[in-house]
C-alpha cells in the first residue's frame, strides 16, 4: 500500500443498514492548525450508531468514515500546530478516526498519559467531555449531595459516575443488568438499580433512605425521564445529555413550578469550550488516579462485530476499535 492510502471503516449511504466496508481510502493531509495521528485506538461511539442506522436526525448522505475520538501517535502537524511534534503520543478528538490515521484541530489534542493504554486514552473525549461539563459545569456537583447517574454503564454514564465519586458525591447508578449495578458499585456507586425493573424509583428510594436526588445526569431521556422526575429534590437540578431513549417526555408545569427544579439541557459547546471540556474532564481523572473504563476492544477490521456488540448493550464504559491487534485494555 502506498504512503497515501490507509484502512478504513466506510458507513456507505446506498441505504439505511448497508453493512460497513474495510477499505483502502486516501490519506488524510493536516490542514494548518490540523495534527494527523497514526491511530492506535479509536472509540466506537453511540452517534456512529446513529448515522450507520439514520436515526436520531443523523444520516450518512454519502460514503463516510465514522469516529471523532482515538489516541494515536502524531505523524505530521500543521504549520500553525506548535504544541505538538511527530513522534507525541497524544489523545485527540478529531474525525474520521476509525481510520489507520485521521486527523484532529491541535486545539483538541492533548498528550496521552503515559499511565493510560492507548486504548483508554482513546475513550476519553467525546464521553469524557460531555460528563465533565454536565457533572462539574452545569450540575455543579457538591460533596454530599446526592447524584443520580442514569445509565452509568454507558459512555458517557461511566465518566459521570466516576466524576461524581471523585467529588465526594453520594452517588447512586442506574444500569440495565444486575452485572452492570455491580460493576458501577465496584467505580463508587452507593446503590445501583436496574432501570428497567417497574419499581426503579421506589429501589432508589429505599437505598437512599428515602431521600430524593440534588442531581441527576440523564444521557437515557424518553420514557425514564417522569420517572427520574419522581426522584429529584426541591431546588434539585437535572441534566439531559442524550437523548438514547427519546425525544420526548411529559413534564408537569405545577410540578416543575412548585418543586423549583433546575432543567438543563447540555447544549452544544462552541471549540474552546470543548477544548476547555478535554482538558477539564483529563485533569479531573488524573487527580481521581482513575482511567476511562475500556470494556472490550476489535480490530479495525473486525468493526461490523463492534457495532453489533455496541447495540447489544452488554458493555459498561467503551468499545474501541484498534488497527492494531485486538489486546486487552492494560
Ligand atoms: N450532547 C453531546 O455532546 C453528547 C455527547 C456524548 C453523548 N451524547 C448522547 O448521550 C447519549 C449516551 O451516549 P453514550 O455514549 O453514553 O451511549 P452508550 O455508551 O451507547 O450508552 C447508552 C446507555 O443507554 C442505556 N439505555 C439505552 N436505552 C435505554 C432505555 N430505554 N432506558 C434506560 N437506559 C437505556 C444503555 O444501558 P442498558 O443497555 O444497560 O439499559 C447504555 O448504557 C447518546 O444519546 C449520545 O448521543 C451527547
Amino acid at each position: 500500500m502506498s504512503d497515501d492510502v490507509m484502512y478504513a471503516s466506510v458507513v456507505p449511504c446506498s441505504r439505511r443498514d448497508a453493512p460497513l466496508r474495510h477499505e483502502p481510502v486516501p490519506r488524510p493531509v493536516p490542514g494548518p492548525d490540523e495534527v494527523l495521528v497514526r491511530v492506535a485506538a479509536a472509540s466506537l461511539d453511540r452517534v456512529d450508531t446513529y448515522i450507520r442506522h439514520g436515526t436520531h436526525g443523523m444520516a450518512a448522505t454519502e460514503p463516510q468514515i465514522l469516529g471523532r475520538d482515538m489516541a494515536g501517535v502524531v505523524s505530521a502537524v500543521g504549520a500553525g500546530v506548535r504544541e505538538f511534534r511527530v513522534g507525541d503520543e497524544v489523545i485527540a478528538l478529531g474525525r474520521q478516526t476509525h481510520a489507520q490515521y485521521a486527523l484532529a484541530p491541535g486545539l483538541h489534542t492533548m498528550p496521552k498519559p503515559p499511565q493510560w493504554s492507548f486504548a483508554e486514552a482513546a475513550a476519553l473525549p467525546t464521553a469524557g467531555r460531555t460528563a465533565y461539563d454536565a457533572v462539574v459545569n452545569i450540575a455543579r456537583v457538591r460533596p454530599g449531595e446526592r447524584v443520580l447517574v442514569v445509565a452509568a454503564g454507558g459512555a458517557v454514564g461511566s465518566f459521570a459516575l466516576q466524576f461524581g465519586a471523585h467529588l465526594r458525591a453520594e452517588v447512586y447508578a442506574t444500569a440495565g443488568t444486575e452485572d452492570k449495578c455491580a460493576t458501577a458499585r465496584a467505580h463508587g456507586a452507593h446503590a445501583a438499580v436496574n432501570h428497567y425493573s417497574p419499581d426503579m424509583v421506589e429501589q432508589v428510594l429505599a437505598a437512599s433512605g428515602g431521600a430524593k436526588m440534588d442531581v441527576i445526569v440523564d444521557p437515557v431521556g424518553g420514557a425514564l425521564y417522569e420517572s427520574l422526575l419522581r426522584l429529584l429534590a426541591r431546588n434539585g437540578r437535572i441534566v439531559t445529555c442524550g437523548v438514547t431513549a427519546g425525544a420526548r417526555a411529559s413534564l408537569h408545569l405545577g410540578r416543575l413550578m412548585t418543586q423549583g427544579w433546575h432543567i438543563h439541557g447540555i447544549g452544544r459547546p462552541d471549540r474552546h469550550e470543548v477544548a476547555a471540556h478535554l482538558r477539564g474532564c483529563l485533569d479531573l481523572m488524573l487527580a481521581a488516579g482513575a482511567k476511562p473504563i475500556v470494556d472490550r476492544v476489535f480490530p479495525l477490521s473486525e468493526a461490523p462485530d463492534a457495532h453489533r456488540y455496541l447495540e447489544e448493550s452488554s458493555f459498561f464504559g467503551r468499545v474501541v476499535l484498534t488497527p492494531e491487534p485486538a489486546r486487552p485494555p492494560r
